[in-house]
């Protein structure tokens, strides 16, 4: 990989770093992380493992269940040639009151990481607060960076490039829309969020992705016909996330005509590609024909995980 006198000052910059939310990562440095993932995914297809990480361990909390991510982040490390440890709240002592602050205190004393999967973003402040070691954000209520870095990469990958390009986010105004709003800010991409006005992002959401704009918009609708109009990317998440369960029946009525299928598509640019972070509820959300169709990148995006993590994690660890 060649490196630049701005990599080696970015590297530098995000040495021990946390990854809170992509809100305090400026886009000199997500544009390196992009690279180093572009780099980390080109030597594992050559059977080349670059291994920063040798003898470090990520530990993994989770409060919520997860697929990709505790996976990606397990085997990612190891290809970094150090450990994971899966650390269920309900397994360990954070799960029956032991305090934010003592469990963020005694695994800064073993480990060299910590990634975290709960509800409240506050938590996730808290751990890294009095945390010595990088925190990462493995998804919060109000944020899902690592997801993002995983889609920005896919898009290079299918566009070429991120600025200039338009994202069409269709569905609740969710974890994914306010992470994917910012980094769009943040990357000179033009994001459209079409949501029904009670779901659409909250404010503060929205007017942290405006601090970030220069020549590029943001834009929130009820109108997703308005919105994939001149889109590149159609993106959608679930219309209930975790612990919105209970919701599920409103929210399909809500949702009704928030669905990404074949005529919505057809608005959007011809060669347009339709994205989801996944777990996806086909013929909610998004029809089959469109998940499963041509257009749709979905497991390229999940496995770019993997890449895009490794890259946090060698360059926040190393
Ligand atoms: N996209 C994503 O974060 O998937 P998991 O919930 O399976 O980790
Ligand atoms: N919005 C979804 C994303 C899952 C990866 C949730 O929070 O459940």
């Amino acid at each position: 990989m060649t490196v630049s006198v701005t990599s080696v000052n970015v590297e530098k910059q995000l040495k021990g770093r946390d990854f809170l939310t992509l809100a305090d990562y400026s886009k000199e440095e997500i544009a390196y992380l992009l690279e180093l993932a572009a780099y980390l995914k080109t030597e594992r297809k050559k059977g080349e493992e670059v291994q920063p990480l040798k003898g470090k361990t990520l530990g993994m909390i989770f409060e919520k269940s997860s697929t990709r991510t505790r996976v990606s982040f397990e085997t990612g490390i190891y290809q970094l040639g150090g450990t994971g440890l899966f650390l269920s709240s309900k397994d360990i002592q954070l799960g029956r009151g032991e305090p934010i602050s003592d469990t963020a205190k005694v695994l800064s004393g073993y480990l060299d990481g910590i990634m975290i999967r709960t509800f409240s973003q506050a938590d996730v402040v808290e751990l890294a607060k009095n945390a010595s070691i990088p925190v990462i954000n493995g998804l919060t209520d109000d944020y899902h960076p690592c997801q993002v870095l995983a889609d920005m990469q896919t898009i290079i990958e299918c566009k070429g490039n991120l600025e200039g390009l338009k994202i069409a986010f269709v569905g609740d105004g969710n974890n994914m829309a306010n992470s994917l709003m910012i980094g769009a800010a943040i990357m000179g991409v033009d994001i459209s969020i079409a949501a029904p006005k009670e779901y659409q992002p909250k404010q503060t959401f929205v007017n942290q992705a405006k601090q970030f704009v220069t020549n590029n918009k943001v834009i929130v609708t009820d109108d997703p016909r308005e919105a994939v109009k001149g889109a590149d990317v159609i993106y959608t998440d679930v219309w209930a996330s975790m612990g919105q369960e209970s919701e599920q029946q409103k929210r399909e009525q809500a949702f009704a005509d928030f669905q990404v299928n074949d005529e919505l598509m057809k608005l959007a640019n011809a060669e347009a590609i339709f994205m989801h972070c996944l777990p996806a509820h086909r013929g909610e959300e998004v029809s089959a024909g469109v998940i499963d169709g041509g257009q749709s990148v979905v497991f390229q995006q999940a496995e770019n995980r993997l890449h895009a993590q490794k890259a946090l994690m060698a360059a926040l660890m190393g």
